[in-house]
């Protein structure tokens, strides 16, 4: 977790500083930059990644079975530490196109009446369980750029009772929110997918209000791993 300081630049140069304590080279591999020093300066990202990011979720949203490469569902959630009594209480359709790559909701405790922003919220299955930890007098706002997500997370949060929840059409460079007007920002596996990096932790800082805090769940990769290693493993991207 990263708790921010008034200062946007001083929370940026902050978040850098812990986000960069892995050295390596400043390459694009498939949309990942080869290490958060790639936040600051990396290489053109591929031109196609955006629409091969949206193409890729919009199927992931209407078919989560077809989704072969990387793990996704219920049990996923599980290996990355959610409770297994909390997902096994939501139904199908509010885990099977989870897609995160850790627990953004482990990093810090949600606190009853806060403001949250699910950036980057699928399906909405962070947001449901974000929603309950802030309660009727807080909020969660779940942006992400595709409708067939949004439409899905919308659904399930009315199917599982949570009314504290609102999703917006957006995209992370842009968000679709004033500035100072959040507690927290969760993000969970969607850092790594975005182009403009610095750009998007920007708009992170804008959005939260003084003292707010980020609890980020992302992927990078580390110096060792070679570019052999990389390919086989494939992009959210491809
Ligand atoms: C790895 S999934 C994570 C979804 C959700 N947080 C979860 O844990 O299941 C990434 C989500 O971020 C959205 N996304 C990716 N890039 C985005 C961007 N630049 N702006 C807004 N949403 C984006 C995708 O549409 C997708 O729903």
């Amino acid at each position: 977790m990263i708790e921010t300081h008034p200062d946007p630049d001083s929370a940026l140069c902050r978040v850098w500083s812990r986000l960069s304590a892995s050295a390596g080279t400043k390459r694009w591999v498939a949309g990942i930059p080869r290490s958060l020093d790639g936040l600051i300066a990396m290489n053109e990202p591929p031109a196609d990644l955006e629409s091969s990011v949206r193409d890729r979720f919009a199927a992931l949203a209407c078919d989560p079975a077809a989704e072969k490469q990387f793990p996704v569902g219920p049990s996923s959630a599980k290996r990355l530490g959610y409770c297994a009594d909390d997902i096994d209480a939501l139904s199908t359709a509010a885990t099977e196109s989870f897609a995160g790559v850790g627990n953004p909701l482990a990093l810090g405790n949600l606190r009853v009446g806060e403001i949250v922003l699910d950036l980057g919220c699928g399906a909405g299955m962070d947001s449901i369980l974000a929603a309950r930890r802030v309660g009727p007098s807080g909020k969660v706002i779940g942006v992400d750029m595709v409708e067939a997500m949004l439409a899905k997370a919308r659904t399930n949060a009315e199917a599982e009772g949570v009314v504290n929840t609102e999703f917006r059409t957006g995209r992370a460079d842009a968000l679709p929110l004033p500035a100072g007007s959040v507690n927290v920002v969760i993000t969970n596996g969607v850092f790594n997918l975005c182009a403009d990096k610095p750009r998007v932790a920007t708009e992170m800082f804008r959005v939260l209000r003084p003292g707010g805090r980020l609890q980020l769940a992302d992927v990078l990769l580390e110096p060792h791993v070679t570019p052999e290693e990389l390919e086989g493993k494939g992009a959210w991207s491809d």
